[in-house]
């Protein structure tokens, strides 16, 4: 009877000062990789394999380890009291897709997250501990390799996107540009491809290696070209149906565990705490299933926060994004479809509802891809 009176005595008090008395109950973190050395190189650029990126090309760098490193530390953070200092096989699961990027992404954040404490400190020299990254090889990677595994529907619908009037009108007024861009770089440069050399730059301008004299890093060309590249790259997120393809299986994963978690089925593994380690692609094809409605191409170890709140039973969903290297870090909130405001939570029906159609469910995708 006391503690009853009690209890809603601090429930009121909560109310009246303003807390929120909801408990965090699940967190799910879609991150991208940090990072990482070019997938092309430019043939008028000579940073090499050879010369320069000598881990090779695609790999992830010191940067992007310190990155990644960093996110791990905002992680804990943010979670410390909810994930408990100790790394919990149970509590606590990572997936990576199988590139050495993400893998090493993962085990990056890992050690920003879970410096070993206590009896799991087992080397007085080494402030780290081993922490499994689970994966699965890329063609049989339904769950965040989406844009990788062969789906001739969806290769489909690319071209029917790449051949959008809206799309060829956007790149018009590029013309010349292109054509410049070209003769720097000493390649064909087409609405096709722009994204891959704002990539490389955008890499090394990260890494400080100089501007190239055909390209001023504060002029208005640099300007065009992430304008351009950034809408080219746009392409993955164009359809509500290409969304699906792009993290609707991700989305169905993590919303479906949520919906289990909320009626006392716990997962096996990472009741607490699930750690994705992907791509921009999925990222970005997330956050427009999410209700972004403003493009963006998610920057190295940027994250989509999923949480799972409980307030006394009545269990609510918030999602974030959240960019930025370092101290700089920033977490935005997402308003995603059939929720409230953004700022307040989600009731789960709510964000299930509304979610539903952006969803994709192993047998429906692996029928739609065949
Ligand atoms: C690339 O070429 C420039 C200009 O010729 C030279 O200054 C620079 O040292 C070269 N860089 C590498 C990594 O070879
Ligand atoms: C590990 O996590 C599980 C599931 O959340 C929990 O039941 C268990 O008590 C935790 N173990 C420790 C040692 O904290
Ligand atoms: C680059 O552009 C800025 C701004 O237009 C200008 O101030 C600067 O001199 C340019 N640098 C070079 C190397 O051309
Ligand atoms: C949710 O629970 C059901 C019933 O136990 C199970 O079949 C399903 O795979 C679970 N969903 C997820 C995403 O784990
Ligand atoms: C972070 O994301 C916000 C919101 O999408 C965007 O406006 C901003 O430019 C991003 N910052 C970085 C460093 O990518």
């Amino acid at each position: 009877m006391l503690s009853v009176s009690i209890h809603r005595l601090l429930l009121l008090l909560c109310a009246l000062v303003g807390m929120a008395t909801t408990e965090l109950v699940h967190v799910s973190v879609l991150f991208r990789h940090g990072h990482r050395s070019p997938v092309q190189l430019l043939p008028s650029q000579n940073f090499t394999v050879d010369n320069y990126w000598k881990d090779g090309l695609g790999e992830l760098t010191n940067i992007g380890k310190m990155n990644e490193f960093n996110l791990g530390q905002f992680l804990r953070k943010r979670y410390d009291a909810f994930l408990g200092s100790r790394y919990n096989s149970s509590a606590h699961y990572v997936r990576s897709t199988d590139f050495d990027r993400t893998l090493m992404s993962a085990q990056s954040c890992l050690a920003g997250l879970f410096p070993p404490v206590g009896d799991q400190r087992w080397n007085s020299q080494l402030p780290w501990q081993p922490i499994p990254v689970h994966t699965v090889p890329k063609a049989k990677d339904y769950l965040l390799e989406a844009p990788d595994f062969p789906c001739p529907e969806r290769e489909r619908q690319f071209k029917q996107v790449n051949a959008d009037p809206a799309r060829l009108q956007f790149y018009r007024p590029y013309a010349d540009f292109l054509k410049r861009l070209s003769a720097g770089a000493g390649m064909a440069v087409t609405p096709a491809s722009v994204h891959k050399v704002l990539d490389t730059l955008w890499i090394n301008k990260v890494e400080g290696l100089p501007a190239p004299a055909w390209l001023n890093y504060s002029g208005p060309d640099w300007q065009r070209l992430v304008t351009v590249g950034s809408f080219q790259w746009n392409e993955y997120s164009w359809t509500p149906d290409l969304v699906r393809f792009g993290s609707g299986r991700l989305l169905d994963e993590i919303l479906g565990t949520m919906d289990n978690i909320s009626h006392g089925r716990l997962p096996d593994r990472g009741a607490r705490l699930r750690l994705y380690s992907d791509h921009d692609t999925t990222v970005a094809s997330a956050l427009a299933a999410l209700g972004n409605t403003e493009f963006v191409w998610p920057d190295f170890a940027s994250a989509v926060l999923f949480e799972l709140h409980s307030d006394s039973g009545q269990f609510s969903l918030k999602f974030f994004f959240s960019n930025g290297t370092g101290s700089q870090r920033q977490l935005f909130t997402l308003p995603p479809p059939g929720c409230p405001k953004p700022g307040q939570p989600c009731p789960l029906a709510s964000a299930l509802a509304g979610l539903a159609p952006m969803r994709l469910s192993l047998p429906e995708l692996i029928k739609r891809c065949r």
